[in-house]
C-alpha cells in the first residue's frame, strides 16, 4: 500500500522513541533527500538489571522503568545530536507490537512532543523498524528476504517496500530468542540468555548430544523450538548435576540444532522468494532482531547465502537489538512517503506485520 505514494525529496530530521520491551531508547536520525540516512544520536538504556532476579522481563517493572527514564534519554539524544525541538521535522514512537504498559509510555511521550512543537507524529510498527534498518545502515532498497529473529518474533518475510510485507514463515510455538533465554535459565546461565548461551557454547562439544533439529525439510518455512527446549531439559535432567563442561556441551548442541533448523528454513524461503519475486530479481538475505547478534548463526547464514547467490546483510550488533534509531528511521521513511498518524493513534500490543498471512499450523501462534 504505502510504497505507491510519491517520495518527497526533502531532508528530514526525526526523533524516535522505543519502549516496547526491556530497552528504553531515544535517537535522532536524518534522512537526506536522496534517501540516505545518518544517525545523529542513538541512546539506549537496558533494564536487564531490574529483570535479572526474575529470569525474564516483568511487564510492570518494564513500564515503570520506561516512565522513569524516557524523558532523560530523550534530552540526552537531542543534546548528543546537537538539535533542538525546533529543528525536528517529525516524532516517531513504537506503537506495537509489545508490552502494553511500555508502549503507552513511549506513544504518549511522542505525541506530547509532537503536539507541543506542532510536528507530524508517526506511530511505528516495531517489526517494520527492524525490517527497514538495512536501508539506514547500507542504503539497501526492497525487495529483499528478511529473517527476523528476536525475543518475541521469529519470521521470514519478503519486504517488497515500506508497508508492504509478505510473511512466508513464523514460529508455531516459541520465538527463537525465547528458546535461547529458556535454555539459559535451564542451564543456570545469566539473563538475557542469548549472549550467555553463545558464550558458554564456545568451548563445548556439540556432537556429544543428539538434539532434534525441528521442522527440517518441511514445505512451508515455519519454525518450532518448543520440542528442542524440552529435549534440552531432558538432557540436562539426565546428566545432572551439571559440570561446567556439561553446560558448555549442551549449549553447543542447542546452538548447533538451532543453526541447522534456521538455515534449512531460510533455504526453503529463498526458493519461495525466487518463485514470488522472479528469477531475475536481486537476491538479498537480511537478518534483523536480537538473535541476529549470534555469531554462529551469522556465519551459517553467510555461507548459505554464498551457496545460493544471495548477498548477505546483517546490521551492526547495536542496531540488531532494540534501539530507537530504527524507529526514527522507519518514521522518516514513512514521512518521505507522505504518511503520518493522528494523535489518536492507538497502541497495538498485537499487530501483525502482514495482516493477510494465514495462521501457521500449530498451537500458540504468534502474530
Ligand atoms: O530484538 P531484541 O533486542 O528484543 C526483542 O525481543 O524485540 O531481541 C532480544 C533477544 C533475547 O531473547 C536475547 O536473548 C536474544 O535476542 N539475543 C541473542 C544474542 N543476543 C541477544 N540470542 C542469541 N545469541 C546472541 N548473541
Ligand atoms: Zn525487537
Amino acid at each position: 500500500m504505502a510504497d505507491n505514494h510519491e517520495r518527497r525529496a526533502e531532508r528530514a530530521v526525526v526523533l524516535g522513541l522505543e519502549t516496547s520491551c526491556d530497552e528504553t531508547a531515544a535517537a535522532v536520525v536524518v534522512r537526506e533527500p536522496d534517501g540516505r540516512g545518518r544517525i545523529l544520536s542513538n541512546v539506549v538504556r537496558t533494564q536487564w538489571e531490574q529483570h535479572r532476579p526474575y529470569g525474564g522481563v516483568v511487564p510492570e517493572i518494564a513500564a515503570r522503568a520506561h516512565v522513569e527514564c524516557l524523558d532523560i534519554l530523550t534530552a540526552e539524544a537531542m543534546q548528543e545530536a546537537g538539535v533542538g525541538f525546533g529543528d525536528l521535522d517529525a516524532v516517531a514512537a513504537t506503537a506495537g507490537p509489545g508490552l502494553i504498559g511500555g508502549l503507552i509510555v513511549g506513544l504518549i511521550t511522542g505525541k506530547a512532543i509532537a503536539l507541543a512543537h506542532r510536528l507530524p507524529f508517526i506511530a511505528v510498527h516495531h517489526l517494520e523498524a527492524h525490517a527497514l534498518t538495512v536501508g539506514l545502515t547500507e542504503g539497501l532498497c526492497p525487495p529483499y528476504l528478511l529473517l527476523l529473529v528476536s525475543g518475541g518474533h521469529t519470521q521470514l518475510i519478503i519486504v517488497r517496500g515500506v508497508g508492504r510485507y509478505e510473511r512466508l514463515g513464523t514460529t508455531i510455538d516459541d520465538a527463537l530468542g525465547e528458546a535461547f533465554d529458556k535454555t539459559a535459565k535451564l542451564l543456570g546461565l545469566g539473563f538475557p540468555g542469548g549472549p550467555a548461551v553463545e558464550q558458554a557454547a564456545r568451548g563445548g562439544k556439540a556432537e556429544r548430544f543428539n538434539l532434534p533439529r525441528p521442522m527440517i525439510g518441511r514445505e512451508e518455512p515455519h519454525f518450532s523450538f518448543a520440542g528442542l527446549k524440552t529435549a534440552v531439559r531432558r538432557t540436562a535432567e539426565r546428566i545432572a548435576p551439571l559440570s561446567e563442561e556439561d553446560v558448555a556441551d549442551i549449549a553447543a548442541a542447542f546452538e548447533e540444532a538451532v543453526v541447522a533448523s534456521v538455515t534449512d528454513r531460510c533455504a526453503r524461503a529463498m526458493d519461495i522468494a525466487v518463485e514470488r519475486l522472479g528469477q531475475d530479481a536481486p537476491r538479498h538475505l537480511v537478518v534483523a532482531g536480537g538473535v541476529a547478534a549470534n555469531e554462529h548463526l551469522r556465519t551459517a547464514l553467510r555461507e548459505l547465502s554464498g551457496e545460493r547467490g544471495y548477498a548477505f546483510h546483517a546490521p551492526p550488533l547495536d542496531l540488531c537489538t532494540d534501539n530507537a534509531a530504527m524507529i526514527a528511521w522507519a518514521g522518516a521513511e514513512r514521512l518521505a512517503l507522505g504518511l503520518s498518524d493522528g494523535l489518536d493513534a492507538p497502541v497495538r500490543p498485537r499487530w501483525p506485520l502482514d495482516a493477510n498471512a494465514p495462521p501457521a499450523i500449530g498451537a500458540g501462534v504468534k502474530a
